[in-house]
């Protein structure tokens, strides 16, 4: 499947991620290197999973985030029963599959992780479930940003907080321009390697019409949130909203 540089439709994303799916962690540590795991762990910090909690990875893709969500909430309480509990969804099956197998080799995190193929727009939990929540470069890929963020607000517990990490778009022209060449000169030509070039050549595109962090300040107001606050992170290369319901 080719994504130009037009919105692509939800069907469009799921193909593409079905598509990368057996190359995308590898590609991750290879095209970050493996920086991503540091921003991570910066995500998953910002929305201050505890033991006991309920969680929710949205857009889990092949499952880290949600896997180290789960070593956060892990509890057992005094009658030995397990508490504590992370749902990671996407929409991608493939992606999915992998985080399956992920968790499979983690016996002792099993009990506490449930992978759910479900649609970030449309999603199917009762309100007011989740203590907390997270998404990985996941928010730039949905099609419909604010009803993405309404969805995540109606599933949150009052007081919850959601971190939301991913790629911006810095403002400063020479950053822009950095990035421009990364993106084009380093990133495409590396994913060409794996024959995904054009799977790779939709990440410029996207995030060009992705939300700059003051404008994703705006839409999660906007959609109930009480605080919103964007944190670049690497020069404005890249970006943690963090939203408290
Ligand atoms: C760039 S990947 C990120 C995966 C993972 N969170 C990470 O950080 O590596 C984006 C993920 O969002 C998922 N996605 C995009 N739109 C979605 C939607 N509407 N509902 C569910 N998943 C969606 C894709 O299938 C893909 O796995």
């Amino acid at each position: 499947m080719t994504v130009n540089s037009a919105t692509p439709t939800g069907q469009e994303v799921e193909q593409l991620f079905n598509q990368i799916a057996p190359m995308y962690d590898r590609l991750n540590d290879v095209l970050s290197l493996g920086q991503h795991r540091v921003w991570k762990k910066m995500a998953i910090a910002w929305a201050v999973p505890q033991a006991g909690n309920t969680f929710l990875d949205l857009c889990c893709g092949s499952g880290d985030v949600a896997i180290a969500l789960a070593r956060k909430v892990a509890h057992k309480n005094r009658a030995h029963n397990s508490t504590g509990r992370v749902f990671g969804v996407d929409f991608s099956e493939s992606q999915l599959a992998i985080a399956r197998k992920r968790s499979e080799s983690l016996p002792h995190l099993q009990p506490y992780l449930t992978w759910q193929q479900g649609d970030a727009l449309n999603l199917e939990f009762e309100n007011r479930m989740f203590d907390g929540a997270t998404i990985s470069y996941g928010l730039r890929n949905v099609i419909d940003i604010p009803k993405c963020l309404s969805e995540l607000y109606r599933v949150l517990k009052p007081n919850a907080i959601v971190s939301i990490l991913d790629f911006h778009r810095p403002q400063n022209i020479s950053t822009q321009q950095f990035q421009d060449f990364y993106l084009n000169n380093l990133v495409v030509p590396i994913a060409k390697l794996w024959n995904l070039e054009k799977e790779y050549a939709y990440l410029l595109p996207s995030l060009e019409r992705f939300p700059i962090g003051s404008e994703q300040v705006k839409l999660a107001i906007a959609a109930g949130f009480s605080e919103a606050t964007h944190y670049p992170i690497l020069a404005g290369l890249m970006g943690i909203l963090v939203l408290r319901k």
